[in-house]
């Protein structure tokens, strides 16, 4: 079977997503798969649809806009060729932090109170009304970003300008979030439709002060307890509503859903990741490890089930 890894990509996550789809293809060849490795550049869309003739089944090692937005996977969708992951809409929605909090804030899954501002409105107008909504601490992030880029933690008033200048340099939508103290969880979704499970839950522990860019990427940056230590009945919560925001967006096979546990020990969803790192450090490998599956396993068994 021949089998095209996109990987590499145009966004600012490049770095980790050429780290992804190594790993990918690395495994992929270690199965013995045929292997089409492709960076992929939207600029370069006719050369990409001869490289992908013949392919069978195609793995998105993309993350943030053009590639983990929906826009890659209709492009798929227009070849005619299967793809393991999300489909449009579903990436599309969980790519976008403010329309996802929509649709959980409607199934009753908990979520943090924001607020979101289009780049079109007045800057002075966005200051005052985040002052008069929000209390330091906060948080002010592009609404469709990954790994945390374009994201600030907002101690101090002065802060707030050079913030939403940050943000809106990453997106023309930005979210002010409240800040959630407490432990940083995730949980690992894998299944199909219908009869998703929740992999163990992990607990990262950052160096930093935050779980930030570096903490995420560089060696040592943060530590990953799995499984989190975490009462079961608290752990099965949890999971379920992992699984309940995994399903809330439609999303297929597999996907990381972020978690903050207040110091009330309720836990509240950050968001969906539906291409999730899988880089060899990687949380979702790790939580994959924790039910006995090593890189290769996790990746052959995500598209046995794929295929079905
Ligand atoms: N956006 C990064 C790749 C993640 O969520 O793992
Ligand atoms: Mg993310």
């Amino acid at each position: 079977m021949k089998i095209a890894v996109l990987y590499g990509g145009t966004s600012k996550e490049r770095e980790v997503s050429l780290s992804t789809g190594e790993g990918m293809i690395n495994a992929l060849r270690q199965l013995g798969y045929d292997v089409v490795a492709i960076d992929f550049d939207p600029a370069k869309l006719t050369q990409h649809i001869s490289e992908l003739e013949n392919v069978d089944f195609v793995l998105i090692g993309l993350h943030g806009k053009q590639g983990e937005d929906g826009r890659v996977q209709g492009f798929l969708e227009l070849l005619g060729l299967p793809y393991l992951g999300s489909g449009v809409l579903a990436s599309s929605l969980a790519m976008d932090k403010s329309r996802s909090k929509q649709i959980f804030a409607n199934e009753g899954l908990p979520i943090a109170r924001s607020q979101t501002f289009n780049k079109k409105m007045d800057v002075k107008e966005i200051y005052q009304q985040i002052i008069n909504t929000f209390d330091c601490p906060f948080v002010i992030k592009p609404n469709q970003e990954g790994s945390t880029l374009g994201l600030t933690f907002v101690h101090h008033q002065e802060e707030i300008e050079k913030a939403i200048q940050l943000a809106f340099s990453h997106d023309d939508q930005l979210l002010v979030e409240d800040f959630v103290e407490g432990r940083e969880l995730t949980v690992s979704v894998f299944g199909n439709q219908g009869e998703e499970e929740a992999l163990p839950i992990i607990e990262i522990i950052p160096k930093n002060k935050y779980y930030d860019y570096e903490a995420k990427y560089s060696v040592g940056g943060s530590e990953h307890i799995v499984p989190a230590k975490i009462a079961e009945p608290l752990t099965d919560k949890i999971q379920s509503l992992a699984v309940k925001a995994h399903q809330a967006l439609g999303c297929e096979s597999y996907s990381r859903v972020d978690f903050i546990l207040n110091e009330q020990d309720e836990p509240i969803i950050l968001e969906v990741n539906t291409l999730p790192g899988m880089t060899p450090t990687s949380l979702y490998p790790d939580a994959a490890a924790a039910v006995g599956l090593n890189y290769e396993q996790m990746l052959d068994k995500l598209i046995g089930l794929a295929m079905k």
